[in-house]
């Protein structure tokens, strides 16, 4: 299994990293534009073998794409990331032009590869891959609402006092400041609803934190995310690449899903050996639905700014 990810920054490392130690890659090629960055980062992360116990080969490559031909997933995490105060949708700009270049190569090498987005603003830079791609689309997964539902299992355990392990719960919709639905109603400590333990005025707040978890670490940290967002993009590539049939919230291209086309944002699908298996339409309450549509309006909204 060859696994490529474009953008040797901190999540493009991450992601490899976390591949890597999980061991079920046999290769993992890690490009970047920077003169030397993605080597030097491979070289680094492949000296941590003898300690961390992998046999994952890990390479860099400066800007040649040749190195990831017969990619069966390519991970592209290349952009700028945001910096306090910004949202992802203002970095459509100079982030569009570096998605298309690289979904274009990668896919000229890797005819057969399935592309999982990272770069944001990502529902529209999925939707834009689609575009320029005309890849099947089963083969284009946005990821957001990985990342997203970790962050709302992180805040439901805070609210808890419980074991992270003992907590589900899924966030679906835009993955943006405002379009993110942390689906409260369903979420679980071992089985049992959460509203069985906290009030809906601190499910409020819980779901009010983890919509802008992102911009709350980037505050803190003067940059966007990058352990959780590697860790996001492993697992989905993870469940691809063992064939897992795994559930998670992805950017997904719908025709007529959820009573909308010809956009791409978070819903629930199965992952396996061939990218998005299934696309899973759960009942969502007048409420959520109402929300749905607020977020899909935000995505159309930003994929209107692009210029193929
Ligand atoms: C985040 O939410 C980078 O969009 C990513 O941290």
């Amino acid at each position: 299994m060859k696994v490529t990810v474009v953008g040797a920054g901190a999540v493009g490392a991450s992601c490899a990293e976390y591949i890597a130690i999980k061991d079920f890659a046999s290769e993992v090629v890690l490009l970047d534009i920077k003169e030397g960055y993605a080597e030097g980062k491979a070289m680094d992360l492949m000296q941590t073998a003898p300690l961390n116990g992998f046999d994952t080969k890990i390479t860099g490559s400066t800007n040649d794409y040749s190195k990831t031909a017969g990619s069966q997933i390519c991970v592209i995490t290349s952009g700028i990331p945001r910096k306090p105060g910004m949202t992802r949708e203002e970095l459509i700009g100079i982030n569009a032009g570096i998605v298309k270049t690289v979904a274009t190569s990668l896919v000229k090498h890797s005819p057969d590869t399935i592309l999982i987005v990272v770069s944001n603003p990502m529902d529209t830079m999925t939707y834009l891959a689609h575009k320029v791609t005309g890849l099947p689309k089963n083969r284009i997964i946005g990821m957001g609402g990985a990342l997203d539902s970790a962050r709302f299992k992180y805040r439901l355990a805070e609210a808890l006092g419980a074991p992270l392990s003992d907590v589900d719960g899924m966030v679906i919709g835009g993955h943006s400041d405002t379009g993110m639905i942390p689906l409260t109603r369903l979420a679980t400590r071992n089985s049992v609803p959460v509203s069985k333990f906290i009030s809906g005025e601190r499910l409020q707040q819980v779901m009010e934190d983890t919509k802008v978890g992102g911009a709350t670490l980037t505050k803190l940290l003067g940059t966007s995310a990058w352990y959780a967002p590697g860790a996001a993009v492993s697992a989905l590539v993870q469940a691809i690449a063992c064939d897992q049939k795994k559930m998670f919230p992805c950017s997904t291209m719908l025709n007529g899903e959820y009573g909308m086309s010809d956009i791409c944002i978070g819903v629930p699908v199965i992952l396996g050996k061939n990218g998005i298996e299934k696309i899973v339409e759960i009942e969502l309450t007048d409420s959520e639905k109402a929300h749905m549509k607020e977020s899909a309006e935000g995505v159309s909204k930003t994929n209107n700014l692009l210029e193929f």
